[in-house]
């Protein structure tokens, strides 16, 4: 059985009302704890509890746990100032068109709907204006079983990176792939916080999907998650004969930092063509 990633969902519940009621006071919080525990409770039948579960996009995101602090749901919460700093340093810096906290929910519900059926995302429950409720997904994030060397952590790398490649057959591009938004369940690898938009006018479906692929790798090789350089070698052999097209795609500028300074690696990887895999490996293990 693979370990389960529900210690993230104990922590903090003990502290987590005065937290969440103090983020409201300080008008941080699009709405009340109070109408949002109605509604929650309304929509699952049940009594809950919040917990804050770690993260670092433009909401604050939350297990939502019954009485026994059984995991029930996963809730994303929009907040003022991280919508700020979203909008300025996504937005500003890439030249993304912004969406709304309750455009971004109402569209991640309608991913989440196509994807769900097919076992390659958790269940959409609720979007609306302030936030965005979907199924809680049991089972050990791609980027747990990476950090602690689990040997099966390739496997669920790989099995990622094809379900991520299934998302696209379904006409959807993530927008921030990386093994922390992928979790291995019971039906296969399933990835979570579609939120981030690619929407722009100036990114073709190609590039996007390039895109994809390019941050999750870029996010497995330079966080330190993959020390092993057979990994690196089947990682690199696999784009170059699986998707000749991601490597052929010229990327805009404005894509090519994701997220932190763009390395030689994803400079090579983004100018495809002129780019030969033995340098590309190399660059990896440099
Ligand atoms: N449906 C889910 N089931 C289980 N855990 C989840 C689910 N959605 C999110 N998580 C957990 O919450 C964390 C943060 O969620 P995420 O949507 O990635 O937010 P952020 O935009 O802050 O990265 C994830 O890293 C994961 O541990
Ligand atoms: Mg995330």
């Amino acid at each position: 059985m693979l370990k389960t990633n529900a210690g993230f969902f104990s922590r903090g519940v003990s502290k987590l009302t005065g937290q969440y009621n103090l983020l409201r006071s300080l008008g941080t919080l699009t709405v009340s704890l109070h109408s949002l525990k109605l509604d929650l409770e309304e929509h699952l039948g049940a009594e809950v509890k919040l917990a804050r579960l770690p993260g670092s996009g433009a909401c604050l995101v939350y297990a939502v746990l019954g009485l026994e602090e059984e995991p029930l749901a996963v809730l994303k919460v929009a907040s003022r100032w991280r919508e700020r700093r979203a909008y300025r340093v996504n937005i500003l810096k890439r030249n993304f068109r912004y969406l709304e906290p309750a455009q971004r929910f109402a569209r991640e519900h309608e991913i989440l709907e196509t994807l769900a059926p097919h076992d390659l995302s958790p269940k959409p429950l609720a979007a609306t204006e302030h936030y965005f409720l979907q199924a809680y997904v049991e089972g050990p994030l791609v980027a747990e079983l990476l950090r602690r060397q689990d040997p099966r952590g390739k496997y669920w790398w790989f099995e990622a990176l094809k379900a991520l490649r299934a998302i696209h057959a379904w006409g959807i591009a993530h927008g921030d792939a990386r093994p922390t938004n992928a979790i291995v369940a019971e039906g296969g690898v399933k990835f979570f916080d579609f939120e981030h938009c690619l929407d722009t006018e100036t990114v073709s479906w190609e590039q996007q999907q390039a895109f994809d692929v390019l941050r999750y790798f870029a996010n497995t090789f330079h966080e330190g998650f993959v020390t092993d350089a057979n990994f690196v070698d089947d990682a690199v052999e696999f784009v170059y004969q699986e998707l000749p097209e991601v490597v052929r795609q010229e990327l805009p500028t404005s894509m090519k930092s994701f997220g932190f300074e763009p390395t030689p690696f994803l400079c090579r990887l983004c100018d495809g063509a002129s780019t030969g895999q033995a340098d590309l490996l190399s660059d990896l293990r440099g």
